[in-house]
């Protein structure tokens, strides 16, 4: 199948472009180069260096006619969705709706497969694991822009027959995650570790959140491409860890002695987080497989291996 995915230069679509193309599937990856690294690449993916916001990403669309679309490229950070929401919005709305216009002008167009948001799609709910019949209520902007997404694909279903999956994800971890960025406390701890600094907790580091393996994620995706369920999936494990929990699993993955410090709660943070994955296991069949010790330790491992020092 002739498939494009955005964001294949950053963390999970980088995993999914290699998954694609092991597979036999013709890629084409869109990556604006922000966050994401060329080093990440796979060198039989045809890179279109450009913004999703470009609206010369039409002449790729009509280029490339890819038949499904896995949208990935994102602003991910939240704390900067709050710094400054006129970029989040003309980034994950405008330059996702001016993907999705793109998409609607090929021929042979199967899916639409959106990177959603479940850790703050659901708020401060006291439901959980949280099904997706919980009323959204994101409390940052970050979460509003997913949402709207979200809204824009119901639309452009009803009214152009686009076939769509959105898919919420979890806390998503593992090899490549980028640990000078905001949202991955794993990726993060791995990579103090290696500098040899002490593990910093925000507040009590009893906030929980789903953490869920890189491998499983792509798997989700590629059932997704494959089956012919359309709409809106959390992507979780169900299970709740807590910021010291994790503390004490990379603990053990590296072997070292390691302390952490304390600071103050973050601004806002919600306190607990957690998926209820039983849509995404009766309609699609899958399931995460990936124990968290065992996720830890192979995120921790492959840092360790490409630790390079800063
Ligand atoms: N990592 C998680 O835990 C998590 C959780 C929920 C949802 N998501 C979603 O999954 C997707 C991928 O996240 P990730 O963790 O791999 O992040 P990432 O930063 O590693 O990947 C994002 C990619 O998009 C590219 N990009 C950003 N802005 C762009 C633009 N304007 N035009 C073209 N390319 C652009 C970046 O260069 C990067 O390669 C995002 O949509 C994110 O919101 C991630």
């Amino acid at each position: 199948m002739r498939i494009m995915v955005t964001g294949g230069c950053g963390f999970i679509g980088s995993h999914l472009t290699d998954k694609l193309i092991e597979m036999g599937h013709n890629v084409c990856v869109v990556d604006n180069l922000s966050t994401g690294n060329i080093k990440n690449l796979n060198p039989e993916a045809h890179l279109y260096q450009m913004d999703i916001r470009d609206e010369k990403i039409k002449d790729v669309f009509e280029k490339e006619q890819p038949e499904s679309v896995f949208h990935l490229a994102a602003q991910i950070n939240v704390r900067r969705s709050e710094e400054d929401p006129f970029f989040d919005i003309d980034v994950n709305i405008k330059g996702s709706v001016n993907v999705i216009k793109a998409f609607l002008n090929v021929k042979d167009r199967k899916k639409f497969i959106f990177a959603s948001t479940g850790g703050v799609m659901y708020g401060d709910t006291d439901i959980f694991p949280t099904p997706e019949s919980v009323e959204p209520f994101p409390l940052c902007p970050y979460g509003i822009s997913k949402l709207t997404v979200e809204k824009y694909l119901t639309y452009f279903s009803a009214f152009y027959n686009l076939q769509f999956v959105s898919l919420r994800y979890g806390n998503v971890y593992g090899p490549r995650q980028n640990a000078y960025a905001e949202a991955g406390v794993i990726a993060i701890f791995s990579t103090n570790i290696l500098e040899g600094k002490k593990l910093t907790v925000f507040g009590d580091g009893e906030q929980t959140r789903d953490f869920v393996y890189i491998d499983d994620v792509i798997r989700a995706n590629l059932i997704m491409l494959e089956n012919p369920t359309t709409g809106i999936f959390n992507v979780g494990t169900g299970k709740e860890t807590s910021v010291n929990q994790i503390f004490e699993y990379i603990k053990s993955a590296s072997g070292k002695k390691i302390k952490k410090i304390h600071t103050d709660p973050k601004k806002g943070e919600i306190k607990r987080s957690c998926l209820c994955p039983d849509k995404i296991v009766q309609m699609a069949g899958w399931k995460a497989e990936i124990d968290i010790k065992d996720g830890i330790k192979r995120t921790f491992n492959w840092f360790k291996e490409n630790f390079s020092g800063s």
